[in-house]
């Protein structure tokens, strides 16, 4: 249904939007006219017009950007979030409507071996591709980097970091390390820093926090300010057995390796019992790279007593060459 509006013998046009208008003149009951405008909003999503999101470039390139990387739904549609905005607020402009460029800063809480650390450097990566920063680096800081020794050193460190990270992300890892001393160490001069050039730069780049979740929730509680200055705080959760084994099969095939039957069940009962018995240290996706780096190795020796090797025997990582540390 159109929406409408009543005027008195005035005209109304809207080009500048780009909507479609029919008039239509009645007669009131005191005899004036009323001209009804009937603005036909151009729909974008009827059966004739795909929708703008549906086979969009821009989007499907950033699905695969992000499709190698198993499980991580929360982060994929928040991705798709940003995108969808930034889309909309390029056609409000068209539309002479305002745009607010979107702040996006972010905290990532997960254990070790959730992906952080690897998603954050794809983000930088995606965000650049689809023209929302800048420049697209991304630089790794933790506290040294920030803090400084003597009064005043703290905050020209952490802005001059600021001023290298403009156009990209700048990544801090176990942030709460910055609220390791109390108030007397120099880390709350860098928070504070910190929150004063998100708000001066916010538009420039992207600061994400990361850290394992009951340290980040402690830090955050402890400085309430900041945790609204983050308008994203995404969860990276544990794998499950069968993403674990997926993100196996996958690091193997990467490099063109693959797990024998026998290898797969191996791992499998590992992965359970490390799954059930979660160590608070249990490294996730991190763990099974280790490991399969590990067997790529041992296939390598086992290899060596051959006379020689096809293909297969190349490729195949066998229940032997899955082997554990205690
Ligand atoms: N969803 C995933 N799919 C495939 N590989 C993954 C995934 N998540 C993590 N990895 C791999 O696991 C390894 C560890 O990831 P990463 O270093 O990003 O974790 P992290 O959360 O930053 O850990 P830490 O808290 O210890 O710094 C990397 O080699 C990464 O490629
Ligand atoms: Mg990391």
């Amino acid at each position: 249904m159109g929406v409408y509006h009543k005027f008195h013998f005035s005209t109304y046009t809207d080009s500048a939007r780009g909507d479609n208008l029919n008039t239509q003149m009645t007669h009131n009951d005191r005899g004036k006219i009323n001209i009804v405008l009937h603005e036909q909003r151009r729909k974008t999503n009827n059966k004739d017009t795909p929708s703008i999101l549906k086979n969009n470039e821009e989007l499907k390139q950033i699905d695969e950007h992000f499709s190698s990387f198993i499980g991580l739904t929360h982060f994929k549609e928040i991705i798709k979030e940003i995108y969808a905005t930034k889309l909309m607020n390029s056609k409000r402009e068209q539309m002479g409507l305002n745009a607010n460029k979107q702040v996006l800063h972010m905290i990532f809480k997960g254990n070790p071996g959730t992906g952080k650390t690897t998603v954050a450097r794809e983000l930088s990566k995606a965000l650049y591709k689809l023209n929302i920063l800048s420049k697209g680096h991304f630089i790794e800081a933790e506290r040294a980097d920030l803090v400084g020794e003597y009064i005043g050193q703290t905050a020209q460190k952490t802005r001059n970091l600021i001023q290298k990270a403009l156009g990209g992300i700048l990544f801090i890892d176990e942030a709460y390390s910055l609220a390791r001393g109390g108030h007397k160490d120099f880390g709350r001069e860098a928070i504070d820093t910190l929150v004063k050039q998100m708000e001066d730069y916010h538009n420039d780049f992207i600061l994400i926090l990361a850290g394992y979740p009951l340290e980040m929730d402690r830090f955050l509680q402890l400085n309430p300010g900041l945790k609204s200055r983050f308008p994203f705080h995404i969860p990276f959760h544990d794998y499950d057995l069968d993403q674990l084994l997926d993100i196996a099969t996958q690091i193997a095939s990467e490099r063109e390796y693959e797990l024998s039957e026998k290898a797969q069940w191996k791992l499998r009962n590992h992965l359970r019992d490390k799954t059930v018995y979660k160590a608070s240290h249990f490294a996730n996706a991190r763990y099974v790279r280790n490991i399969i780096e590990k067997s790529i190795r041992m296939q390598a020796i086992r290899l060596l007593q051959e006379t020689d090797c096809t293909v297969k025997d190349l490729m195949q990582l066998t229940s032997d060459d899955i082997q554990f540390d205690s």
